[in-house]
């Protein structure tokens, strides 16, 4: 059917489940047909995905007024501004857990719409570049409607990995004790009395837009092959690492191409999302497999992987975000995390999500799932923001996604605090140290003085100064003292 026909099985109320992890594997053309619907109709429904979308669909949908609630993550400005604006309720997830609540009812499919590449002889489907929550939507649905992509290629057949986490009480193992363990089946199968429409569309991924490196990025880069050269002379790493997670963005990609030019080899990933960083290790040799949910990459890199899928297929696997972001199977292998931060503080505290405590900017994404359950768990941030008005590194987060107890490594371009074995005074100094910029570092080493002299405690604090510069900003524009001054 067309996508118009198809987007008359949406409901009032319904809660949605569709295919798509930071673009790759999308629905990409009945929910558009749904957000044109919602334009002369009533239409409010709770959309859950594996992550965000491309191709300007959350914006489609947020617009035309279609959304109720929005879940587990998203990455669209005008979704952010709707979220913030309080017109959208968005649900802030661990990517790993996603799965879990639709499996236990608390999100319950009414509806269900997968990108596959083919639906097979036997019924079962076919994912494209992503599986995110799928496997979990499909049995979930009462009604099932499946877009095929026909730009995908059918031998894409092979580099999923479809498991299905039995309920609890009855839950074995994830048997993954390698990174290229493959434990499931090539598709997802499905009860075909479910699938109410087939749509047919030839859309292919909305490329990824890789900013290019900069001097911080290089810099935050070069700190971290540093550590990890150091880590190797001291014993506690080999030369291959252990199997890397990086999170999205110009941070990752430039971590990951400054192993390229660096003495280590046959390094493996076990990460969500692959980039072109990835695809450059692998066929450059360094890289031996990466695993993950979801390839976003760039244009070029799509038309090397996906025309010549065959190469890669014993070098990637897609598995579903339950398993990619598994914290019985992150633990058990061993990861280096990577991931950003928006501001840390002293003792180690991370914010990822929300600017000055209170609006969103994208959401925790998986890096809870890594942080938490990583061997080593590292985030990175330039040591300013907004032209040098905001220190990333400042006296008390405003928001806490990642606690003291989950960050090993702080890492900005000024350099790295190595937090393991620390305790909270001694974090503070190896942080300020060695992360803040020079504009802050006087005025941070002051209140951190201040708090343990004149408050003391585990982890000292002034409380009624711990925002202070929060609230500068919003006053002057500016975390600086000096723009405080200049106010008066
Ligand atoms: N306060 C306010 N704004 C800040 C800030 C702070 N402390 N630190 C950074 N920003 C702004 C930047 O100025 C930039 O704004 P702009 O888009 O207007 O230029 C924006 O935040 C993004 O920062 P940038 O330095 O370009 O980094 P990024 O693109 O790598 O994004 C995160 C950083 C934290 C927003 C992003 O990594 C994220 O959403 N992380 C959470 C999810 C996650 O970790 N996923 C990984 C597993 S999926």
């Amino acid at each position: 059917m067309t996508a118009d026909e198809s987007a008359k099985f949406f409901e009032d109320g319904m809660t949605v489940g569709s295919s798509g992890f930071t673009r790759g594997g999308d629905t990409k053309v009945v929910l558009k047909a749904v957000a044109e619907r919602a334009k002369t109709e009533d239409l409010k429904l709770t959309l859950v995905t594996g992550a965000s979308l491309g191709h300007g669909t959350d914006a489609a949908l947020v617009e035309s007024g279609a959304l109720k609630k929005r879940l587990p993550f998203q990455v669209d400005t005008v979704m952010r501004k709707n979220i913030n604006a309080g017109n959208l309720l968005f649900i802030d997830q661990h990517l790993g857990e996603s799965a879990e609540h639709i499996l236990n009812g608390q999100f319950k499919i009414d509806l269900g719409i997968l990108e596959v590449a083919e639906i097979l002889e036997d019924g079962s489907l076919v994912p494209t570049t992503s599986i995110g929550n799928n496997v979990e939507i499909v049995k979930s649905a009462e009604k099932l409607i499946i877009e095929i992509n026909t730009t995908i290629p059918t031998n894409i057949k092979g580099i999923h990995d479809i498991y299905n986490v039995e309920e609890y009480g009855k839950r074995t193992p994830i048997n993954i004790t390698t990174i290229d363990t493959k434990i499931g089946t090539e598709t997802i199968k499905v009860d075909p009395s479910k699938i109410v429409g087939i749509v047919f569309h030839d859309i292919q991924d909305m490329p990824g837009d890789i900013q290019p490196a900069d001097d911080a990025t290089i810099a935050i880069a070069q700190n971290i092959v540093k550590f990890f050269e150091k880590e190797v002379e001291e014993g506690r790493l080999t030369k291959s690492l252990m199997p890397l997670q990086c999170g999205i963005g110009k941070v990752a990609n430039a971590v990951l191409g400054g192993l390229e030019n660096s003495d280590f080899e046959d390094l493996v990933m076990y990460s969500e999302v692959l980039q072109d960083s990835t695809f450059d290790l692998i066929d450059s040799g360094k890289m031996k497999f990466a695993s993950a949910s979801s390839m976003t990459v760039s244009q070029e890199c799509y038309d090397r992987v996906i025309n010549n899928i065959e190469n890669y297929k014993d070098k990637i696997v897609l598995r579903p975000q339950s398993i990619s972001n598994s914290a019985e199977v992150i633990r058990r292998l061993g990861i280096i995390g990577i991931n950003t931060s928006l501001e840390c503080d002293i003792y180690g505290n991370v914010n990822s999500t929300h600017v000055s405590g209170t609006h969103m900017m994208n959401g925790i994404g998986g890096s809870g799932d890594f942080a938490r359950n990583a061997y080593i768990s590292i985030f990175v941030t330039s040591s300013i923001a907004k032209g040098g008005n905001i220190s990333s590194i400042v006296p008390m987060v405003s928001h806490t996604d990642h606690t003291e107890h989950d960050v090993d490594i702080i890492v900005t371009e000024q350099g790295l605090a190595d937090l393991r074995g620390l305790a909270p005074r001694e974090r503070a100094i190896e942080i300020i140290n060695n992360c803040v910029h020079a504009d802050y570092q006087g005025e941070l080493l002051s209140y951190f003085e201040r708090a343990c002299a004149e408050r003391g405690g585990q982890t000292p604090h002034i409380l009624e100064e711990a925002f202070s510069w929060h609230t500068r900003l919003k006053e002057t524009g500016s975390m600086k003292k000096e723009s405080l001054f200049a106010l008066k």
